[in-house]
């Protein structure tokens, strides 16, 4: 007897579907009847053609492998999904993203959805998150956040891309959104809020701060034993105080930039008592990896709730 990885209650493995009760999976992808993933194909999310391209060996079935993850795209029924499979190295990766992208919706972030986790066969796990760019209007184009900065480390900080991004979009909310982001990232331990895991989506018309994708905890790099340690996860945008910040340097950086008001916000709206029995009660996860995730958002939150 396994555990549904949408619903995580349990499932008797003769009417499984991709590791999901064949209710929850109509229900995540709004589908009436069980249907497969087709035409997996290999997805190379570099649009920049100064980056590395790789030869597409076969169309149907190859992987791009970039960062941690083996990416496809797929189609289920009307719906275009990015599928990304943890690699050997990184057993967990895929199961702790799922996780992450949980704790963001109970932190009220504007999380990617749907998204859920799935089991392709022989244990390998699937994030998978609906493409939110494949239904959109033919112009409207998904540009990440370091095309509307200055090159370079030092300016990837919060003053100059909130500055940016208020410049760009004219939202206050996309400001508090991206705010709210960095605060997420620190309570799960996300270490790589890099220039292109932001963005932008454009259109003639308008410019707007796209759905938060890529949200794993840094602890999906790591497991067994190791999880065990004493890890410490700094953001990747610096403040004008920190190149390490954690998630007191954030609030201060955020108060500093007079939004200060969206800390409080931020702590009495979040779910914490969910997102610890998420943690807790989570069948994907091995106990370690339990274990360590608590710590971390823990730890994270209570140092921003003493501040607040
Ligand atoms: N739900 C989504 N809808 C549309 N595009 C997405 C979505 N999730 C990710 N992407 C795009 O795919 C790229 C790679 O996905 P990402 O989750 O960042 O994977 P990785 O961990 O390999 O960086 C992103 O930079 C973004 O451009
Ligand atoms: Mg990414
Ligand atoms: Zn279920």
């Amino acid at each position: 007897m396994g555990h549904c990885l949408q619903c995580n209650q349990p499932l008797n493995k003769d009417n499984s579907f991709y590791g999901q009760h064949a209710d929850c999976f109509k229900e995540i992808f709004q589908v009436d009847h069980e249907i497969e993933f087709q035409s997996l194909a290999r997805k190379n999310f570099i649009s920049d053609p100064n980056d590395h391209n790789l030869e597409n060996n076969d169309p149907h079935l190859t992987s791009y492998f970039a960062g941690n993850y083996k990416k496809y795209e797929g189609k289920l029924g009307e719906h275009s999904y990015i599928l990304k499979l943890s690699k050997e190295e990184y057993p967990e990766l895929a199961p702790v993203e799922y996780i992450c992208n949980k704790i963001g919706y109970y932190c009220q972030i504007n999380i990617a959805t749907p998204f859920t986790l799935i089991d392709l066969g022989n244990h390998e796990l699937a994030f998978v998150t609906k493409n939110f760019m494949a239904n959109t209007k033919s112009h409207a184009s998904l540009n990440a956040i370091y095309h509307y900065l200055d090159a370079g480390p030092t300016n990837y900080n919060v003053e100059n891309i909130s500055a940016a991004l208020f410049k760009e979009t004219r939202s206050a909310s996309d400001v508090i959104m991206f705010f709210k982001t960095l605060l997420f990232d620190a309570l799960i331990g996300n270490h790589d809020r890099h220039g292109r895991n932001f963005s932008l989506i454009e259109t003639q018309k308008q410019k707007r701060l796209s759905p938060i994708y890529d949200n794993p905890s840094y602890l999906g790099l790591e497991k067994g034993s190791a999880l065990k340690a004493n890890i410490v996860v700094h953001g990747k945008v610096w403040t004008k105080n920190s190149q390490e910040p954690d998630i007191l340097a954030y609030a201060k950086e955020i108060k500093r930039l007079n939004a200060g008001h969206i800390l409080k916000d931020f702590v009495s709206s979040m779910q914490f008592d969910k997102i610890a029995q998420l943690i807790q009660e989570s069948h994907c996860l091995s106990n370690n990896m339990k274990q360590a995730l608590y710590k971390m958002v823990i730890e994270q939150y209570e140092k921003l709730v003493n501040y607040v």
